[in-house]
């Protein structure tokens, strides 16, 4: 029998952590052996919340990579309680592709986020005239509300007032992980669209906590129960399917950030995300969906062209590597030293 293969446009990640310094260096490969382009987020410690500081920040993302061309880095401003007018014209003319709104303290480095979104209308009303976007972390931070219920709460609290009051805003509602915001993605309009990760459509909340709490699986919004799982899958392969795209949120942290008395939300899954997706979407019959859902709807609802590179994935099981070293710490992929099914062949040297 002949090896499964399948050849699919080159993928987007609509939703990336890099960092910078050192660990930009030596995550940046992994995405760029996958990906076309990639929203890189915007939450470095201080965040790049101007213009300047995010061109600065994607010379040093683009001057990591080695085959420039191939890659384009698509740079996002973090929206604090002093973003103005100005700068959201100032993002549009530098080439900004959207603002990035953390709820304050809703997950990693998240300090300098918004206390009340809705005291910043005027500039979102900027952000829609100028056809900027606006990705949305959606959870509320209200210290009442428990943590696997604030994606569902968000929706009602912040969501739909949003979306009545600034109804032409482009929104990415990002890494969505319940059923109530596949049915709201499903029932928007066109200007709503949501990213999904590798891992809120692999895992479940007993994944993480079952037989023992498994840091590296934790992430903000946190892994939900399965019927979530069921209905992510169901609304990335279903009749508004192409309401949803593929954002990785590929999010690296130092084992010992992770492994600790506190460790830090985020899961390291850039290594294996193209192959994380191909994988789900064949268990579950589903690989005609694939292309649609990571290189076609997110440059459909960004406004911008497909790659044009194809890339080939085979199926043919791969052995995760047990971590990472970067300047003699270690960081952890997701799944570490575990099988996975597909892979994807390259065509260039860089081999992890
Ligand atoms: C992200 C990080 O580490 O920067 N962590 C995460 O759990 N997803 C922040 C974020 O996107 O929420
Ligand atoms: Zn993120």
């Amino acid at each position: 029998m002949s090896t499964k293969r399948i050849s699919i446009i080159q993928p987007d990640d609509w939703h990336l952590h890099v960092r910078d310094g050192s660990i930009l260096k030596a995550v940046i490969p992994f995405s760029t052996r996958q990906m076309g382009r990639a929203i890189i987020m915007p939450n470095l410690i201080p965040p790049v919340a101007d213009v300047q500081s995010a061109l600065d920040y994607q010379q040093r993302i683009m001057s990591s990579i080695s085959k420039q061309d191939s890659f384009q880095a698509l740079m996002t401003l973090y929206l604090t309680d002093k973003t103005s007018i100005e700068t959201v014209q100032q993002a549009h003319r530098a080439g900004i592709v959207a603002f990035k709104l953390y709820p304050q303290g809703a997950t990693t480095n998240s300090e300098s986020g918004v206390t009340d979104i809705f005291k910043l209308l005027p500039v979102l009303e900027e952000m829609q005239k100028l056809g900027i976007l606006l990705l949305i972390h959606g959870e509320v931070t209200d210290s009442k509300v428990d943590i696997f219920d604030r994606e569902k709460v968000f929706i009602d609290r912040v969501l739909i007032p949003i979306k009545k009051q600034i109804p032409e805003l482009k929104i990415v509602f990002e890494h969505i992980t319940t059923a109530e915001a596949v049915s709201f993605v499903e029932t928007s309009d066109h200007y709503l669209a949501a990213t999904v990760t590798p891992h809120h459509l692999l895992f479940n909340r007993n994944d993480m906590l079952v037989g023992g709490i498994k840091p590296h699986y934790y992430c903000l919004p946190i892994i939900k129960r399965e019927l979530h799982r069921k209905a992510l899958l169901k609304g990335v392969t279903g009749k508004h399917h192409h309401k949803f795209f593929a954002g990785t949120d590929s999010a690296p942290h130092m084992q010992h950030k992770k492994e600790s008395v506190c460790g830090c939300a985020g899961v390291f899954n850039a290594p294996i995300a193209l192959e994380l997706y191909t994988e789900i979407f064949d268990k579950i019959d589903a690989l005609d969906k694939l292309e649609t859902f990571t290189s076609i709807n997110g440059p459909k609802f960004y406004g911008l062209p497909v790659n044009n590179r194809q890339v080939t994935l085979v199926k043919k099981s791969y052995q995760v590597p047990d971590f990472y070293e970067i300047n003699g710490e270690k960081i952890i992929p997701l799944l570490a030293g575990q099988e996975i099914a597909w892979q994807l062949i390259d065509d260039e040297e860089t081999k992890f």
